[in-house]
């Protein structure tokens, strides 16, 4: 592992990796740990740190034999690292949603899932089995006094902050509907209107799409309350995985994209594996007036979209008459074929995800398109506290390839002004996944704090906990884990008050 201020090569074509040290970190997670210490194997840990690292993840991808088809579809399992006076303490227990009770009990799996993963019996078996399984695997957040696994199709499920223990699914005291959609990513706004609060969606899609935007107080004895909520009609299928807000506006672009159901009916494919993208058809930015804002109570501006389909934002912020959103964009919809095994992807078959800035004029209507990189580059963020204003830096995965597409393999902090790059590189052996920025609570400078990340160990088979300093990403600690992690999706930090002296 090292960290290199800058790019020493600008390959375009040979592999930095083994795929099979990539594709080891496929496997069944068959151990829940409670509070274990971590050893440091390099470095010490900031005494400045207290709080949880809560992520989620696919934890469990097969099943008698039987492997998901796509990572994605393996239900969700929290990590918890806990940060407490140079102390970390790890944690890890599956979300017992309904359905990973029964396919526990049964010892297979008796559900599909949304990215191909089919019942054992072929499409005669799976055809016309249209139930969803809520497989909680994609965020974990907290609301209130309880922690959330979220999952973008159906509801939250509440689990106990120190214990992991899932309570069940939930509808927020009354605010979800049996069924309804809630976003898996919520973004937390930091104080633009006094007090901090959550914003996050929920989308019903069809021919036409309704997006109900909501916003929870996060501070307080409010705390989990919902304090705004609105709903607006679009036209056309939405495929809405994120957004972006700024203190006056939610974000979302609706990608071209169509959605041909028949084979997902038929026990084909799975719903996912239904969305296509449609170059004939025109992307769009809806920009939704949040209540609390300048613009409250208005109907919501349409502009025209680039092309390319977009999973990710980095980040949004206004402008005199404009406003500027940056976000991750692939030439179309990455899915995996029928046929194809995850595990052997060819790298260079997929689209990479290039992270571009988007200018939209309300006083033109026009927009304009930049790239900031070249490199593949994926789960981009900003200091939290910038959410949503201008920010100079941001911090991401990216692939060790100056350009194409490859295995996310290294740390990058990108100056969004001057497009310097500085680099921590877990190379030719590790493999890194989202980077979670946490500022010093000590100071004031954007690009202070320190940025972890879990990394897969190839040579270990296991996974390394890395902590960098955000400013350089010189390496602060390196930890190592007792178990095995898959490469997981999305997480937060949440802080706790350190104890009084
Ligand atoms: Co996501």
């Amino acid at each position: 592992m090292k960290q290199s201020a800058l790019r020493a090569t600008s390959d375009k074509t040979s592999a930095h990796f083994d795929q099979h040290d990539w594709a080891s970190a496929y496997c069944n997670v068959d151990q829940e740990l409670k509070n274990v210490p971590l050893t440091t194997i390099k470095g010490s840990i900031p005494k400045e740190l207290f709080g949880n690292l809560y992520r989620n993840g696919p934890g469990k991808l097969e099943r008698n034999g039987q492997w998901v088809h796509h990572p994605f579809d393996g239900d969700g399992m929290i990590v918890s690292i806990c940060f407490n006076n140079g102390d970390v303490t790890l944690s890890n227990q599956f979300i017992r949603t309904e359905a990973w009770e029964e396919e526990e009990k049964a010892g297979k799996f008796i559900y599909r899932g949304v990215f191909g993963t089919q019942k054992p019996g072929g499409p005669i078996a799976n055809a016309f089995d249209l139930r969803l399984k809520n497989i909680a695997n994609t965020n974990v957040i907290k609301l209130g006094d309880q922690l959330l696994a979220l999952w973008e199709a159906a509801g939250p499920h509440a689990l106990n902050p120190s214990t992991l223990e899932t309570i069940g699914l939930s509808n927020l005291n009354g605010v979800l509907k049996k069924g309804e959609s809630f976003s898996a990513h919520p973004r937390f706004d930091p104080g633009h209107h006094d007090r901090p609060r959550m914003v996050t969606f929920g989308v019903k899609t069809g021919p036409k799409s309704t997006i109900r935007l909501m916003e929870f107080a996060t501070e307080g004895v409010a705390a989990g309350q919902l304090i705004s909520d609105r709903k607006d009609n679009f036209d056309g299928f939405a495929f809405l995985h994120d957004f972006a807000i700024t203190p006056n506006w939610a974000l979302f672009l609706q990608n071209a994209i169509d959605f041909n159901p028949l084979p997902f009916i038929l026990g084909q494919k799975g719903a996912a594996q239904c969305l296509k993208s449609n170059p004939k058809d025109q992307a769009k930015f809806l920009l939704i007036p949040r209540d609390c804002g300048a613009y409250a109570g208005q109907a919501p501006r349409i502009f025209n979209a680039p092309k390319g389909f977009v999973f990710h934002h980095l980040n949004a912020s206004e402008k005199d008459e404009e406003i500027i959103i940056e976000s991750i964009y692939y030439k179309d919809f990455p899915s995996i074929k029928p046929n194809e095994d995850f595990r052997k992807i060819n790298f260079d078959s997929i689209p990479e995800g290039i992270l571009k800035r988007c200018h939209i004029s309300f006083s033109s209507n026009q927009i304009s398109i930049t790239n900031l990189s070249k490199q593949c580059c994926e789960f981009a963020m900003v200091n939290p506290l910038y959410q949503g204003l201008k920010a100079n830096y941001s911090w991401m995965a990216v692939a060790e390839r100056a350009e194409g597409n490859g295995p996310l393999q290294s740390i990058k902090k990108l100056n969004l002004n001057t497009l310097e790059e500085c680099f921590w590189s877990a190379s030719p052996r590790g493999f890194v996944s989202e980077p979670i920025m946490i500022p010093n609570p000590t100071s004031k400078s954007e690009d202070e704090g320190w940025v972890i990340t879990l990394v897969w160990n190839g040579a270990r088979r296991a996974t390394d906990l890395v902590i960098l300093n955000a400013s350089d990403l010189s390496e602060q600690a390196i930890l190592e884990f007792p178990i095995a992690i898959p490469y997981g999706l999305h997480g937060n930090w949440v802080s706790s008050n350190p104890p009084k002296q």
